[in-house]
């Protein structure tokens, strides 16, 4: 808490759907966190939330290295700040086949997205099970409902995610501490820019059902707030989500991958 004000960290809370996040949890009354490497953007969102009467910290923070995840938790521990609430968002994709893959950007994918999540995870959980307070959100995706051709790393990683989020949120009942797993689908933010898929059946067609970030980070508070243990946005992407659970791979896999490769 700093002062009557629960306080929030957001990792990726310099674009996209974090900082719609951080605009929600600023507008609910909290106190914010903001974190990723890129200082200005974050500066600039600080600047905005004090309109909604929200103090902001804003620490840079290279999620794809080693270690980055202690020092993270440090550098707000030394501040003598207490977080009630952790929206673990941060993440990256990279569109194309895993053998021509880039290898650094595999690496950066599997701590951003992998790693980081889980350790900060397992940093702050104990302090909030122990104060029987504390909200959890993981930022996962539809992608890991099924095994993602053309983005396999990826939907591997979300998969890690979606896993890891629901057993930890079983385990914390009783606790006073939940965990939320958000699962959007497209969504319109730096993601598929970064992920070089923005030409893919998913971001690019008449098919196409992409959701501003502001809508996918309202449903994720509202979930986050009743203490969900899995909000999956949009009733399309529910679809998806299902038959990517329950369908045949013989089936999932070709259907996956002509949704997720990189067009002409
Ligand atoms: N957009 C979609 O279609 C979609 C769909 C499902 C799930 N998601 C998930 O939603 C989350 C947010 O993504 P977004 O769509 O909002 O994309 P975005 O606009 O690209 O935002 C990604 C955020 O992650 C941060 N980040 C990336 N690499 C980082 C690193 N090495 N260290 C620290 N922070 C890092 C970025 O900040 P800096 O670059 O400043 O470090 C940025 O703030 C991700 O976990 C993504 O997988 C997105």
């Amino acid at each position: 808490m700093t002062g009557n004000r629960p306080l929030a960290l957001v990792t990726g809370a310099s674009s996209g759907i974090g900082a719609d996040l951080a605009r929600e949890l600023a507008r609910h009354g909290h106190d914010l966190v903001l974190s990723a490497r890129r200082v200005e953007p974050m500066r600039a969102l600080a600047e905005e939330l004090k309109a909604l009467g929200a103090t902001s910290t804003v620490i840079a923070a290279d999620l794809s290295k080693p270690g980055a995840a202690a020092t993270l938790v440090q550098a707000i521990e030394s501040r003598g700040l207490v977080l009630d609430v952790l929206i673990n968002n941060a993440g990256l994709g990279a569109g194309g086949p895993f053998h021509d893959s880039d290898p650094l950007r595999v690496s950066e994918m599997l701590y951003v997205n992998v790693v980081a999540l889980t350790e900060l995870t397992r940093a702050l959980l104990p302090g909030m099970v122990q104060r029987r307070r504390g909200r959890v959100m993981f930022v996962a995706s539809t992608a890991g409902f099924q095994p993602g051709p053309s983005m396999a790393v990826y939907g591997a990683s979300k998969a890690f995610v979606l896993s890891l989020g629901e057993a930890i949120s079983y385990e914390l009942r009783g606790t006073g501490v939940t965990l939320t797993t958000l699962c959007p689908g497209a969504t319109h933010t730096e993601f598929a820019e970064v992920a070089k898929t923005g030409t893919s059946v998913l971001f690019d067609s008449p098919l196409a059902s992409v959701m501003s970030s502001a809508e996918v980070a309202r449903q994720g508070y509202r979930a986050l707030a009743a203490g969900k243990r899995l909000h999956i946005t949009g009733f399309i992407n529910k679809v998806v989500a299902a038959s990517g659970r329950f369908s045949p791979h013989a089936i999932s896999l070709p259907v996956t991958s002509a949704i997720l490769k990189p067009g002409k």
